[in-house]
């Protein structure tokens, strides 16, 4: 099943997610219905919260990014109730986009490693660090679970600047975008 995947301007996308419970019966189907929604949008991450729910589960397929000579191998896991321990390793940029802010991209800023807790679709728990696209995928979804989004990371003046296509994508006057989208404000 695909969801509709929520724009930029609803009030879920600013709230830390709780964890779930494990036991759910529902938790594995969820899981699916979140790979297909992400794959029928063409993005290489997404968190519940993108689909409505506050939840702190997201997935990932870092392999759709990756170069054809990249050394690091691509990841397509689930992440459950996960929790960062740190983040290490040199700052580096990297041009992100978000299923929810469509048409726009930006360089943002961040660490090269990523140190998380978490359970996988399995129920499998995990201590496991993270590095390169990988990392950059966990690190943008991780965000999502925590209400945070990337252009809060991007400079006054360019924030500035984005905030008039901003401000039209909550009331859903975008064009071009190949999966459904639900707007707050139309
Ligand atoms: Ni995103």
């Amino acid at each position: 099943m695909i969801y509709p995947i929520v724009a930029y301007g609803t009030p879920i996308l600013k709230v830390v997610a709780k964890d779930v419970d494990l036991k759910d019966p529902e938790l594995k189907d969820l899981i699916a219905n979140m790979f297909e929604t992400m794959y029928n949008a063409n993005g290489v991450g997404l968190a519940a919260p993108q689909i409505g729910l506050s939840k702190r589960i997201f997935v990932i397929d870092s392999g759709l990014i990756l170069e054809e000579d990249a050394e690091e191998e691509g990841i397509k896991q689930a992440f459950i109730n996960a929790h960062k321990i740190e983040e290490q390793g040199e700052l580096w940029s990297y041009t992100e986009g978000c299923l929810s802010i469509p048409n726009i991209s930006e360089d943002v800023i961040r660490p090269s490693e990523i140190t998380l807790r978490y359970f996988d679709q399995d129920l499998v728990e995990h201590e496991k660090t993270f590095t390169g696209m990988a990392a950059r995928v966990i690190q943008h979804e991780y965000d999502h679970i925590e209400g945070k989004l990337f252009t809060e990371y991007l400079k006054p003046l360019k924030r500035r600047m984005l905030k008039r296509k901003l401000n039209k994508i909550t009331k859903g006057d975008v064009k071009g975008i190949k999966y459904r989208m639900k707007f707050p404000a139309k």
